[in-house]
Parts: C-alpha cells; structure tokens; sequence
C-alpha cells in the first residue's frame, strides 16, 4: 500500500499555487535546475540539457504511480511559470513515513516563498497520508534549508555520517524529523 493520489490535489497560499508539472514545464525547471548554487546540495550535478528536466519530471510522475510520493510544482498565484518544487518522496507504508525536498530559483529566495510552500504541504500531506514521521536530509552547509525546516518545528536528531556519495564526494547529512505527535495530530 502506498500514497494513493486519485487527483492530482492543487494546492494554494497566500500568494503561490502548488502545481502537478507536466513535461511542458521542462524549461522552467531548467533555469534554475542549471544553476550551480540551487544544485549545489541536491546531489546532482547542475542540469545541461532539457532531457534531464524532463527526466527530472519523469521522476516526480513515478513517485505518483510508485504510490512513494508527490511533488508539486510551485508557482506565483498570477503565473504559469514553475520557480521551484516542494513534495514528499521515500515513503515507506510499513513505518508510516516519508521524506521531503524542496528547491526554488535563486531569484526567488529569500521572501519566504519555500516557507509558505512547506507549510502548505505540510498540513496536506499530515492530514492525508497516514503518516507519523516526516523527515529532512539536509547537508551541514545547507543552512538555509536548516532554518527552514528548524521554523517548522522539524527536531534535528543527528548526524548521519558519509550516508550519501554524491558528485564524487560522501556528504555526512544531518537527520531532521517532524512528528504528527508534534504538531498536535492524533
Ligand atoms: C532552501 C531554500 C528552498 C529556501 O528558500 P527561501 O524561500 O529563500 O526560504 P525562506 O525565505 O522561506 O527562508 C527560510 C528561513 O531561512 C533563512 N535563510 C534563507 N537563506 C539563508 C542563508 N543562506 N543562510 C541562513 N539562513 C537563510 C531565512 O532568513 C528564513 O528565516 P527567517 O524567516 O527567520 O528570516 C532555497 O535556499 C534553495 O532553493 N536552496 C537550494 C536548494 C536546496 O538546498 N534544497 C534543499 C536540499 S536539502
């Protein structure tokens, strides 16, 4: 048993709508899937070409048939142009539960934008899924996706030590978590 999605749920903020992205969508994930800096703690190398957005997009369509995730694309509210992504992936039904990630161009940070996306999801998907426990891997560098989570009462638990091998380096991440029993659910 895995997260069934019937219909793709849209979801909307104050001032974003939270999207299914379609391969249409290829070259807006390629701006700033290109970009070195937002690349920079995804464990990919930036994008090169439109093929690999558009597998990147493949990725997030086999979490939906795979019933082990979801990713919706984020968009300003008056806009069809993607700027970023937020979702759930790694669920694991036995356990009752998943894991997040989120990235935003550059050009986009620093309003609060990943923190009113996250929020969304967040009560979606504690509300939805019969999940417990959600989790973010994120890197020590990383500090801003640290303050992220840390503002919505995600605990950090530890230090996971050379846990992935990514663009020719292992990366120790730190093991962040948000419970359902945090925030108040049953
Ligand atoms: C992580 C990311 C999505 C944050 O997006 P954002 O919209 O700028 O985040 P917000 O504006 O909601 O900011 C969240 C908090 O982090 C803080 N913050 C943002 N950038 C920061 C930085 N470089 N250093 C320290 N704190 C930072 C903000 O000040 C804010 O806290 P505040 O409200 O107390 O001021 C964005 O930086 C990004 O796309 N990074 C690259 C991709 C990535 O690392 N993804 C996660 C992999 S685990």
């Amino acid at each position: 048993m895995g997260i069934k999605i019937i219909e793709f749920p849209v979801l909307e903020t104050e001032r974003l709508r939270l999207r299914k992205v379609t391969e249409q969508d290829a070259p807006y994930l390629m701006e700033y899937l290109s970009d070195d800096e937002v690349m920079k703690h995804y464990g990919l190398e930036p994008f090169e070409s439109i093929e690999e957005a558009i597998s990147e997009i493949q990725w997030y369509d086999s979490l939906l048939e795979e019933q082990t995730g979801i990713r919706w694309g984020i968009s300003l509210k008056d806009d069809e142009q993607i700027i970023g992504s937020v979702g759930f992936h790694r669920y694991v039904h036995q356990h009752h539960r998943v894991e997040i990630g989120f990235e935003l161009s550059k050009a986009y940070w620093g309003k609060g934008i990943a923190g009113e996306a996250l929020s969304a999801i967040l009560t979606y998907g504690f509300e939805t899924f019969p999940i417990q426990r959600i989790e973010a891997l994120i890197e020590p560098e990383n500090l801003a996706s640290q303050k992220l989570v840390e503002k919505h009462g995600f605990i950090r638990e530890g230090l996971l030590r050379k846990y992935e091998y990514t663009r020719g380096k292992y990366d120790d991440l730190y093991m962040y978590s948000l419970l359902k029993d945090d925030v108040g659910g049953n």
